[in-house]
């Protein structure tokens, strides 16, 4: 299995050890089911600048295609992850983050609090995602159909949709 993603956990209480972390094995998981394999998972704090240094260090690898955020998507004042990915981002995927919400709002209308958006830096897309486990193993789910397209596409190995 080709390890080309990374899973960035935005967290406070993870970071510094209060919480143990079960998003980012959650996120590992769900991305293995697709046979994409995860290179690392880090927590790192809700903060602009830890957030936005960390997508920028896995976005410079060229072995890394796919950085997954889970987490600070919401709208307490400290969730600042959709912040920290504009400041990196250099082309937006604004379907992405449509795509995750209209199917979140099938199972829950706290979809709609989830300000998550996605985008391209350096041949990597980005993507965030909400913070718990379930939402993860959901948002993954509904990533499925697109994702390997995705990343081939940004990537320049396919040139054409595939979809007749
Ligand atoms: N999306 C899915 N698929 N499943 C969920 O359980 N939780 C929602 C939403 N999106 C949820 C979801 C909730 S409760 C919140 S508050 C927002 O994501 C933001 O989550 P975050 O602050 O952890 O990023």
């Amino acid at each position: 299995m080709n390890k080309i993603a990374a899973v960035i956990v935005a967290s406070d209480s993870r970071s510094d050890g209060r919480r143990e972390d079960l998003t980012g094995p959650a996120a590992a998981e769900a991305l293995e089911a697709l046979g994409i394999g995860t290179v690392e998972i880090s927590v790192v704090p809700d903060e602009i600048d830890s957030l936005a240094d960390e997508m920028i260090n896995w976005c410079d690898r060229d072995d890394v295609l796919l950085v997954l955020t889970c987490g600070g998507t919401g709208l307490a004042p400290r969730d600042v992850t959709p912040e920290a990915t504009l400041e990196v981002v250099e082309r937006a995927v604004p379907g992405i983050g449509q795509l995750l919400r209209q199917k979140s709002l099938e199972i829950t209308p706290h979809a709609a609090l989830s300000r998550g958006i996605a985008g391209i830096r350096n041949g990597t897309l980005i993507v965030n995602l909400p913070g718990s486990p379930r939402a993860v193993t959901e948002s993954i789910g509904f990533l499925a159909p697109i994702l390997p397209h995705a990343i081939e596409t940004i990537s320049g190995r396919a040139s054409e949709c595939g979809r007749k």
